[in-house]
């Protein structure tokens, strides 16, 4: 038996430093920021100037904020701020009438049904990115994000990331980001609320060209839409949706920030927990062997059109390494919430304006819900137990109204992919290479996550 080794940590600030270091902190990286004892504080508060925040971890207060009062605690107005450029007036800054529309007419591109429909793209997705593995050690956050991007591309918009506008925007996006690397964070950087947010001049700029590529796509399609000729994708499917309230459809302005959003939460999310789970798997050669077996069942289809949409149910173990994957690394740390009148939390005082913060970081890990909650222990997942812990402190998709339109869609793409790269590869890590949780936009290695890649 190979020893397993532990799940790489974030570096924890110690409980007390100084203001200026805490900002230092904050422009880094958000994790290492946070002090240990947030793995077993109730509640924690940051009073800076500028800033008021509370970070509540005990099971009631999360479902307070976000299931049973979440219009009491709307998105930040400071998060909106920093993802306006981008993003627009999309579904996942807005909030009220605003949203709720919006939320009418996506959801019904990501039910059950429609999820089977996508599912022949996600297989050509997935088909290309095992194409692209190469033996030897790789960089593996690059593949992840390649192969997520594509996903979108393909289930959104039926191209391939080859096609010239779709590659664009994935390069266009990956300098964005580099521009600006804590974008949605930006909100707990301690600075005034009515400070104008100050953009770098190649982070309005790359946001600009990416929103003018998606225009491209979008008028295409709502001209193909017009036409009859538009392929049945997703894009077609909210594009065709009428507001059962209003009877209207979104216009193509309206459509191109929810492509925007759709983009970037739909493939960074997914690369960056593709390519941890694939480090833990790498990292656990005894689990490893038995995920190759099961990854078996695609062999005969290998090469060929897409398997029935149910052969994801033989796949129970790589979905339960998945969702131990989103246990420890959830890809969006933290979500920002702005209290819009007086509470009291925890015997604690809150005003108006202050950001309130839900951690799935810290609940997913929380040392008096989880046993062993640092450790990968994919079996957890068949235990009973597990069920209640999940209930109360498994958010990598959020909870309650707000909760990720993309949950059922992201599970059914990573299982694939998972299954696809280990019916042929091997994974082991790069000597050497321990890679270091940072939170920029969504969880991401310090240096990348190296793997060694080995045919079967
Ligand atoms: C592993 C993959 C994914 C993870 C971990 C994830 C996680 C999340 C989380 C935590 C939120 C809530 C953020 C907040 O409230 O601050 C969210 C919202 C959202 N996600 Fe995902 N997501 C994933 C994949 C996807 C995919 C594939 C799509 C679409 C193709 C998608 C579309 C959205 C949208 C539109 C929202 C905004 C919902 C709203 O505010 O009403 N996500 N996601």
């Amino acid at each position: 038996m190979r020893a397993p080794q532990m799940p790489p940590m974030p570096e924890h600030r110690p409980d007390r430093v100084p203001f200026w270091r805490h900002v230092m902190l904050f422009k880094r990286d958000i994790l290492s920021t946070q002090p240990a004892r947030l793995y077993r504080a109730k509640m924690a508060e940051v009073k800076l100037p500028f800033l008021h925040s509370v970070m509540v971890n005990t099971p009631d207060l999360v479902w307070l904020v976000l299931q049973e009062r979440p219009s009491d605690f709307p998105k930040s107005e400071r998060v909106r701020e920093g993802l306006k450029l981008l993003l627009g007036e999309s579904v996942f800054v807005t909030n009220g009438a605003t949203w709720a529309r919006q939320r009418r007419m996506i959801d019904p591109a990501f039910e059950g049904g429609r999820l089977r429909d996508t599912f022949p793209a996600m297989w050509a997705a997935a088909e290309a990115a095992a194409a692209r593995l190469a033996p030897g050690a790789r960089e593996i956050e690059e593949a992840t994000s390649h192969a997520a991007a594509d996903v979108i591309f393909r289930t959104l918009f039926s191209v391939p990331i080859e096609d010239a506008t779709a590659s664009e925007v994935y390069h266009t996006f990956r300098a964005h980001q580099r521009s600006s690397p804590i974008l949605n964070l930006a909100a707990l950087i301690p600075m005034p609320g009515w400070a104008p947010r100050y953009f770098p001049r190649a982070t309005r700029e790359t946001a600009r060209h990416i929103r003018s590529l998606i225009t491209t796509m979008t008028a295409r399609r709502m001209a193909e839409i017009e036409a009859g000729t538009a392929p049945d994708d997703l894009a077609t499917k909210i594009m065709t949706t009428r507001d059962p309230e209003t009877g209207a459809r979104f216009t193509t302005e309206e459509m191109v920030d929810q492509v925007a959003i759709f983009f970037l939460a739909g493939h960074e999310t997914s690369a960056s927990a593709l390519a941890w789970t694939l480090y833990l798997i790498a990292t656990h050669p005894d689990w490893q062997a038995k995920l190759i077996e099961e990854a078996q069942a695609l062999g005969p289809h290998l090469g060929g059109p897409a398997p029935d949409f149910a052969i994801l149910r033989q796949f129970p173990l790589i979905r339960d390494t998945f969702r131990e994957a989103l246990r420890l690394y959830p890809p969006v740390p933290m979500l920002v919430r702005e209290a819009t009148r007086p509470e009291t939390f925890r015997e604690r005082r809150l005003g108006p304006g202050t950001q309130v913060i839900v951690s799935p970081w810290h609940m997913g890990r929380n040392e008096r819900i989880w046993d062993a909650p640092h450790e990968f222990r994919p079996e957890r997942w068949q235990e009973a137990a597990t069920k209640r812990c999940a209930r109360d402190a498994f958010l990598p998709f959020s909870a309650g109204p707000r909760v990720c339109t993309g949950a059922g869609f992201a599970m059914a793409e990573a299982v694939l992919i998972l299954a696809r790269i280990l019916c042929e590869w091997e994974l082991a890590p790069v000597a050497g290479r321990v890679p270091v949780p940072i939170a920029h936009m969504t969880v991401r290695a310090k240096d990348g996550i190296w793997l060694e890649l080995r045919r079967l």
